[in-house]
């Protein structure tokens, strides 16, 4: 495992990324509201650049009609498929092998829970010490 010094932290400011590659593998480092974020940019899924799709938030319901938006810009929306990844685990949401355009019948289901999907993207660690984001790769 090598160090990497990827930016000083005021060149990867809140909102922002920065897509570099180390040793071959590609990697995005993420900063969400100041905290540092790392996948590799390989969608889990096909192999999409998985990092260069949209953050946006999730949505939860407790009850039929109330929709709750939570994790905002937290969750990265593949640009391939569109499956969604939780920025900070890597988990996806949703498996959208159960959302086909197809009939079903209808049942009652417990509300409030997220459905986890069957993928998870690699993470990796991102620290910053003395002014500068550093990954340990
Ligand atoms: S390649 Fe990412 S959702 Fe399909």
């Amino acid at each position: 495992m090598a160090r990497h010094v990827i930016a000083a932290a005021d060149e990867l400011p809140p909102g922002t990324r920065k897509f570099l590659e180390i040793d071959g593998r590609p990697i995005a480092i993420f900063n969400i509201k100041g905290e540092y974020f790392g996948l590799m940019n390989r969608c889990p899924h096909q192999g999409a650049a998985l990092c260069e799709g949209p953050l946006i938030g999730l949505a939860q319901s407790t009850d039929p009609g109330e929709i709750e938006y939570t994790k905002l810009g937290e969750i990265l929306r593949c640009p391939w498929h569109g499956w969604e990844f939780d920025i900070r685990t890597g988990q996806s949401y949703c498996d959208p092998r159960r959302f086909r355009v197809k009939a079903y019948p209808a049942h009652v289901e417990p509300g409030a829970s997220v459905v986890k999907g069957p993928y998870v993207a690699e993470t990796i660690p991102v620290k910053v010490e003395s002014d500068y984001v550093v990954v340990d790769l």
